[in-house]
C-alpha cells in the first residue's frame, strides 16, 4: 500500500503524522474490534500444537509479574495460561478439531471487520500436513480464497533447537481476500503441476542465500496445496456442517491430490537430493569442539 506505514508517530514526517495504536491483551476471537473497518489483518496464530505458549512463557511471567502486577492488570492473574488459548495439547483434550474451531471463529472474527479485497496475511508452518487443515478450513469458513502462499525464511535465529534436525525454517505468507486476482502461473491441477511451483520458490530461495533442507520443500509444498485446495473447494463450500466433515473435505481433496507425496516424487532430485537436515550456524555463534580446552583448575 503505497505511502502506508505502521507506528505511534511517522518519524522523520513534517507535518508530525500520528496514530492512534491500542494493544489488547486477550483471545482475539471475542476482541472488541471498535472503529472503522480494516484496510488488512496480519497476523501471526498459534502453529496448533507445536509451541505451548503459555506453559513455556510461565517462566519469565513469574518475574515480570513481581515487577508489574501491582500496576497492570494484564500481569494481575497467577499464570498466563487461558482456557481460550487457543493451540493443540493432547494432555488438555486440545485436538485438530478444536483447533480448527478456534481459528475458524478467530479469522471469522477479524474478517467481519475487514474492507472487501483488502488483505487478511498470516504466517503459518508445521512439519505434518494434517496441521494446514485448520487454516483451510478457517479460510473457507470466512468466505476468503489464498491468493498467495509465499515461503518466506524465518525461525533461524531464534530456535537453535531446529539446527540439526528434519524441521523446517521456512514459514509460508498466506496472503487471503474475498476478491482479488492472482498469476495464473500459480494454478495447479495436479502434483507435476505443484511441483514446478515448488521448483520455482526454491530457486528463488536459493538466490537469496537459502538452501532448501527436504523439511523447507515439504513446508513449501504445504503451504501451496493448501492455498490450492481453499481455491478448488471454495465455490461449493459450506461452512454450515459440522467441523469434523469441512476438515474431512479438505483432507479428501488433498488425499486425491496424491498429498505432499505426489509432489515430492514429481520433484525428483530437486527433493531426493536436498538436504535432510538443517546445518546452519548462525553469524557469531561459536561451534562447540569436543576437545577439551587447556583448563585452570580451581
Ligand atoms: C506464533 S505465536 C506469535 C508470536 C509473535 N509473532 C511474536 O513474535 O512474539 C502465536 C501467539 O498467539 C497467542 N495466542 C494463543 N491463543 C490465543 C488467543 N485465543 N487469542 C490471542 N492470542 C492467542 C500465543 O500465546 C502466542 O503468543
Amino acid at each position: 500500500m503505497k505511502g502506508e506505514w505502521i507506528g505511534l508517530s511517522r518519524s522523520g514526517s513534517n507535518p508530525p503524522a500520528e496514530r492512534e495504536i491500542e494493544l489488547v491483551c486477550g483471545d482475539s476471537s471475542c476482541a472488541k474490534l471498535n472503529g472503522a473497518k480494516f484496510d488488512a489483518v496480519f497476523t501471526d496464530p498459534p502453529y496448533f500444537g507445536n509451541v505451548q505458549y503459555a506453559e513455556l512463557m510461565d517462566f519469565c511471567y513469574v518475574w515480570l509479574r513481581k515487577l508489574l502486577g501491582s500496576e497492570m492488570p494484564e500481569f494481575a492473574k497467577p499464570s498466563t495460561r487461558h482456557e481460550n488459548e487457543l493451540t493443540g495439547n493432547v494432555n488438555m483434550g486440545r485436538g485438530l478439531d478444536h483447533f480448527t474451531e478456534g481459528i475458524s471463529r478467530t479469522i471469522r472474527h477479524a474478517v467481519a471487520k475487514l474492507k472487501p479485497g483488502k488483505p487478511f496475511a498470516f504466517t503459518y508452518h508445521h512439519n505434518q500436513l494434517d496441521a494446514y487443515i485448520p487454516m483451510a478450513v478457517a479460510i473457507l469458513d470466512a468466505g476468503l480464497v489464498a491468493s498467495a502462499s509465499l515461503p518466506c525464511p524465518a525461525e533461524m535465529g531464534a530456535s537453535i533447537h531446529i539446527n540439526g534436525t528434519g524441521s523446517s525454517v521456512v514459514d509460508t505468507v498466506f496472503v487471503c481476500r474475498s476478491t482479488g486476482s492472482f498469476p495464473k502461473c500459480w494454478l495447479a491441477s495436479d502434483a507435476v503441476g505443484v511441483a514446478g511451483i515448488v521448483k520455482r520458490d526454491i530457486d528463488e530461495l536459493a538466490a537469496g542465500g537459502l538452501k532448501a533442507t527436504q523439511g523447507d520443500i515439504r513446508c513449501v509444498s504445504y503451504g501451496h496445496l493448501t492455498r490450492l485446495a481453499i481455491w478448488h473447494l471454495r465455490t461449493t463450500w459450506n461452512m454450515k456442517r459440522p467441523v469434523k466433515e469441512r476438515m474431512k473435505e479438505v483432507q479428501d481433496w488433498l488425499a486425491a491430490f496424491g498429498g505432499v507425496g505426489a509432489v515430492l516424487t514429481s520433484l525428483e532430485k530437486t527433493y531426493s537430493q536436498a538436504q535432510s537436515e538443517q546445518k546452519w550456524l548462525m553469524s557469531g555463534m561459536v561451534e562447540e569442539s569436543t576437545e577439551r580446552e587447556d583448563e585452570v583448575s580451581f
